[in-house]
C-alpha cells in the first residue's frame, strides 16, 4: 500500500470519530495558532506541518504566502472546502523516512528469496535488529526550508500521531498475524526499537526546524491518557506527568518517547496545556509551544 493512501485512510478515520466534545479543543488550537499567524510578516513564507484538512488551523488568518505540508492526498482539498482558500501545498512524508521503515517490515516478514511468511515472532525480532539501521533523513523538509527561508513554521499536531503511524504501518506488512507478544508483560524488543527510532525521528526534525531561523509554533500529543479515571491538570509546570491530577491510578502513554521538548527549546515565548476528550476512555493531553531563536539573540544583544 502507498503511504499517501494509507495516510488517507487514517485521516478519514479521525474526521469520522468527530464529535461535540472536540470543541474545547479546536477552540484553543486555533486561537494559539491563528495567534502565530496573525504575528507572522504579511509578506514573507509560512509553512504549516500536519496542516490535514485546516480543521485545527485558522487559515484565514494566515500570510498569502503560507505552504500547506500533510501527505494526505486530500488535504488541501478539503482545506479548499474548509476555508475557501488554494495554498501552495507539499504532499511529502515530514519523516523521510517511513518508506524505508515500510520497507524493511516487509522485508522481515517474508522468507529470503520467497513469498513465504516467517514465523511472526521472528520476523518481529528481525525487524527490531534492522530498525536501528534506519537515519532519519527529512531531506524533502530540509530543502524547502533552505529554499524558502520562512519567518513561521507552525507544526498542526502531527507528531505526536508518529508513533501510531509506525505500528500501523509494521502491522499493515504483517497482515493476518500480530508483531506484538500476546502478552503485554513478556519483552518487546519491536516496540522498544520503535520507540528509539521515533525519538530520533522527532529530536532531527525539532533540530532542523530551529536551525532554520523561523519563528516555531509547535502543538502536539504530550501524553495519551486511557480509561476514564477522573483527572485535572495542576498548574503549569514543565514536567507533565507532575501535572496531571488523580484520586486514582491512570494509565499512560507518551507519544513522544526520548523527547524532551523543554531541554530541546527553552525558555519558550508561550507554553500552554490542555485535555482533550477524544472518546469515553481516551484523552490527551495536548501542549502548545511557541519559540524563536531570535527572541534569545535579542535578549543576548540587549545584555551586552
Ligand atoms: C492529527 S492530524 C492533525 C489535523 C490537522 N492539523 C487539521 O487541522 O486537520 C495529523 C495530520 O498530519 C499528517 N501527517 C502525519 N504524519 C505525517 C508525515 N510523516 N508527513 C506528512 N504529514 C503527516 C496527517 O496526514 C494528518 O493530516
Amino acid at each position: 500500500m502507498r503511504l499517501s493512501t494509507f495516510f488517507l485512510a487514517e485521516q478519514s478515520a479521525f474526521l469520522r470519530r468527530r464529535n461535540r466534545e472536540w470543541r474545547h479543543h479546536l477552540q484553543r488550537i486555533r486561537t494559539f495558532i491563528g495567534e502565530s499567524l496573525q504575528r507572522a510578516p504579511r509578506d514573507r513564507p509560512v509553512l504549516i506541518l500536519g496542516a490535514g484538512s485546516g480543521l485545527e488551523v485558522p487559515w484565514d488568518l494566515a500570510p498569502g504566502q503560507s505552504t500547506g505540508w500533510d501527505i494526505d492526498p486530500t488535504s488541501r482539498l478539503r482545506t479548499l472546502m474548509r476555508w475557501r482558500r488554494w495554498p501552495d501545498w507539499v504532499f511529502g512524508d515530514l519523516t523521510g523516512s517511513l518508506e524505508e521503515l515500510q520497507s524493511l517490515a516487509r522485508r522481515s516478514i517474508r522468507q529470503p528469496g520467497s513469498d513465504r511468511a516467517r514465523n511472526p515472532e521472528v520476523a518481529a525480532r528481525r525487524l527490531a535488529g534492522l530498525i536501528p539501521s534506519l537515519h532519519p533523513e527529512p531531506r524533502q523538509l530540509q530543502q524547502w526550508l533552505e529554499l524558502h527561508r520562512p519567518a513561521l513554521v507552525v507544526s498542526a499536531n502531527w507528531m505526536g500521531q508518529l508513533g501510531v503511524v509506525a505500528q500501523r504501518l509494521v502491522e499493515r506488512e504483517f497482515g493476518r498475524s500480530s508483531p506484538w507478544p500476546e502478552d503485554p508483560e513478556d519483552p518487546d524488543p519491536l516496540s522498544e526499537a520503535l520507540d528509539l527510532w521515533i525519538g530520533r525521528v522527532l529530536q532531527t526534525h525539532i533540530q532542523l526546524l530551529k536551525a532554520c531561523g523561523a519563528e516555531l509554533c509547535l502543538v502536539y500529543d504530550r501524553a495519551v491518557i486511557h480509561g476514564s479515571t477522573p483527572l485535572q491538570l495542576a498548574p503549569f509546570q514543565p514536567e507533565w506527568t507532575r501535572q496531571l491530577q488523580s484520586p486514582g491510578d491512570l494509565s499512560l502513554s507518551n507519544p513522544l518517547p526520548g523527547m524532551a521538548v523543554e531541554t530541546l527549546l527553552p525558555e519558550p515565548i508561550q507554553w500552554e496545556r490542555w485535555l482533550w476528550t477524544i472518546s469515553k476512555e481516551q484523552r490527551h493531553l495536548i501542549e502548545a509551544v511557541t519559540w524563536t531563536s531570535r527572541f534569545h539573540q535579542d535578549a543576548i544583544d540587549k545584555m551586552k
